[in-house]
This record gives structure tokens, C-alpha cells and sequence, in this order.
């Protein structure tokens, strides 16, 4: 018998909690890579992942999922996601974990830096987009490989929306909602279709404006519920979302949280825009033509962004 050696990619999952945990669940449950769970707490990432493997013959799935503490376990992984931090309670906005995340992230990065250089880093603790720049500050890793999530979630708890309210199913919708992973996120309705028709020529103003709002208030909404924790679920699809994009098995662009360097007039800061994701990270920022009012939604969230990125001083 022919012997062939299937080169299996490696992802690292930073944090082992409710994100982390379902994140590293649907990565082996489509055999997309072997994974290693690394968490602080001893015996949660192992556990989990021992769990996550034994369910494995079940899926028919060949990955290999291992839990760790160690950083040297997680060495030369082709994707790394970061979901390490705190997560919100009721009352509290994304930004109120602003401080003690960045405390968490930073050591995150440091170790990533050493032990995983070439990776493409999907950053998910929030305020996400502040804690995607300082991942990038710290390992010093290309811009182009250190990307951000939260407009993939925006823009399908929007389609999920848009859905339940029309009654048509979510692959016929088509969503964008810009900006940062925050209260200043822009819905795009002018780019909301449903089979190709303008989402205004088919839904009152005034619901099309309630769809909006329950988008921009979807993280919240899912915390009141739980009041224990967060969303967890549509954010770890969210974040497999990319991953198949970065793997190629996506064509579509999605809107992921990057470093603008001048695009839509903006320089200097992470934030949510199109982009088209390959092996390499980023391959390409997408412009669209943005009228003057969403112009100014983008960058009031850009400022929204850096007033954050001032707090911390990077
Ligand atoms: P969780 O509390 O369930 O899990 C967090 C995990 O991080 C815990 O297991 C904890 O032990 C671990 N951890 C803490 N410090 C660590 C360190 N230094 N190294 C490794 N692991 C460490 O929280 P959950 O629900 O998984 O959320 C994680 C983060 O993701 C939160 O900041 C949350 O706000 C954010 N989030 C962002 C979303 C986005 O769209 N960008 C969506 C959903 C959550
Ligand atoms: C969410 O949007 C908490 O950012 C997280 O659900």
C-alpha cells in the first residue's frame, strides 16, 4: 500500500473557556487541522480537549486535539487564536474589559512571538480591535497576519435577523456591518440583499431600523440572557469562518478588523472593513465606495477605536 503523508495544519486556541472551547470543537468536529487548547488553569484544556478528541471517530474526523499550560506545545502552528480574557456581564460593555485584557493579551502575544512567529494570529478578545493592535505591537508579527474578528459575527447575527423577521433563508441574504467590534459598529444597509434585491426596497424603514439596532445590540441582548458570560456560539463559527477563507475554501471577502493604513481615509488603527483572506493573512483590503453619512459612522468608530488605544498607550 502507497504510503501518503498528508501535511496537517496546526491551530493553537489561547483560552479554554466558552469561545475558545466550541472554537477548537468545530475545528476537529470539520477536520480542518489538528488543535492544541492552551488555557492558564491547569487541567480545563486538557480535559477539554481529551473530550473534544474521543468525540473525534464520531465526526470521522482524523485531527489531533491536545490541551496544554505550556506555550512549547503550541510551537509552529499555522494559525493562532487568541480568545484568552474576560468576558462581559451585565452592565458591561465590550471596552469596560479594556484594561485587564490588555494585561492577559500582552503576555498572550509575547509568547506567541516566541513560539509561533509564522502564524496568522485571529484576535477575538475584546475590545477586539484594541486588542488586536496591541498584538501586533507586541510580537511585532506583519500587519497583513494579525487580524481581528467581529464584523463576520456582526454581519451574521444581522443576516440571522433579517431572516426571522422576512422569512427568507440566511443564504439568500447578503450583510456588512464595518467598523469597530463595538457600540459605534456601522451596519451597511445600502450592502444588505436579499437575493440581490436592496434590503430598503423590501423592508419598511422602520424595521429595517429596528434590525439595525438589535444588530448593533446583538453582544448585549446575548449577555442580558446568560448573565453569566457572553456569546459563544456564532463567535467560534465566526472565527471558522475565517479559518476556512485563510485555508481557501471561501471566496466570498468578510469583514475582518485590520490595520488601515490610509484606506477609507483612515491611518493608523484596527478596524472592521472587507477584506479577502488567503494563506497569507490578508491579501487584500476592499474599498468600497462609502456615501458621506457612512463615511462618517466609519470614523467616528475609528475614533471610538483610538480614544481605547490611548487608554492603554500603545
Ligand atoms: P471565558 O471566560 O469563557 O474564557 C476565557 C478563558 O481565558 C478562561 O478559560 C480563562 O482561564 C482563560 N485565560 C485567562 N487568562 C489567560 C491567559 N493569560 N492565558 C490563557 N488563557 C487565559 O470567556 P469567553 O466567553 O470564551 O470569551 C473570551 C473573550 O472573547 C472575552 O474577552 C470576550 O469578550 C471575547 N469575545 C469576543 C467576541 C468578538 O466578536 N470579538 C465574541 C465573543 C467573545
Ligand atoms: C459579542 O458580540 C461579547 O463581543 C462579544 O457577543
Amino acid at each position: 500500500m502507497k504510503n501518503e503523508v498528508k501535511v496537517r495544519k496546526k491551530i493553537t486556541v489561547v483560552g479554554a473557556g466558552n469561545v475558545g472551547t466550541t472554537t477548537a470543537q468545530l475545528i476537529a468536529e470539520r477536520d480542518l487541522a489538528d488543535v492544541s487548547l492552551i488555557d492558564i488553569v491547569e487541567g480545563i484544556p486538557q480535559g477539554k480537549a481529551l473530550d473534544i478528541q474521543e468525540a473525534c471517530p464520531l465526526w470521522n474526523s482524523s485531527a489531533r486535539v491536545t490541551g496544554t499550560n505550556s506555550y512549547a506545545d503550541t510551537a509552529g502552528s499555522d494559525i493562532v487564536v487568541i480568545t484568552a480574557g474576560l468576558a462581559r456581564k451585565p452592565g458591561m460593555s465590550r471596552d469596560d474589559l479594556l484594561l485587564a485584557n490588555a494585561k492577559i493579551v500582552n503576555g498572550v502575544a509575547e509568547n506567541i512571538a516566541k513560539t509561533s512567529p509564522e502564524a496568522i494570529i485571529i484576535v477575538v478578545t475584546n475590545p477586539m480591535d484594541v486588542m488586536a493592535q496591541l498584538t501586533q505591537k507586541v510580537t511585532g508579527i506583519p500587519h497583513k497576519r494579525i487580524i481581528g474578528m467581529g464584523g463576520v459575527l456582526d454581519s451574521a447575527r444581522m443576516r440571522a435577523f433579517i431572516s426571522l423577521d422576512v422569512g427568507v433563508a440566511p443564504g439568500d441574504i447578503k450583510t456588512m456591518v464595518l467598523g469597530g467590534h463595538g457600540d459605534q459598529m456601522v451596519p451597511m444597509p445600502r450592502f444588505t440583499t436579499i437575493k440581490g434585491n436592496s434590503i430598503s426596497s423590501i423592508l419598511t424603514e422602520s424595521r429595517l431600523k429596528g434590525i439595525i439596532e438589535r444588530t448593533k445590540n446583538g453582544g448585549a441582548e446575548i449577555v442580558g440572557l446568560l448573565k453569566t458570560g457572553s456569546a459563544y456560539y456564532a463567535p467560534a463559527a465566526s472565527v471558522v469562518e475565517m479559518i476556512e477563507a485563510i485555508f481557501g475554501n471561501k471566496e466570498d471577502p468578510l469583514p475582518c478588523s485590520v490595520y488601515l493604513d490610509g484606506e477609507y481615509g483612515i491611518k493608523g488603527v484596527y478596524l472592521g472593513v472587507p477584506v479577502k483572506l488567503s494563506s497569507e493573512g490578508i491579501e487584500k483590503i476592499i474599498e468600497l465606495e462609502l456615501a458621506e453619512d457612512e463615511k462618517e459612522a466609519l470614523f467616528a468608530s475609528a475614533e471610538a477605536v483610538r480614544g481605547l488605544i490611548k487608554k492603554i498607550g500603545i
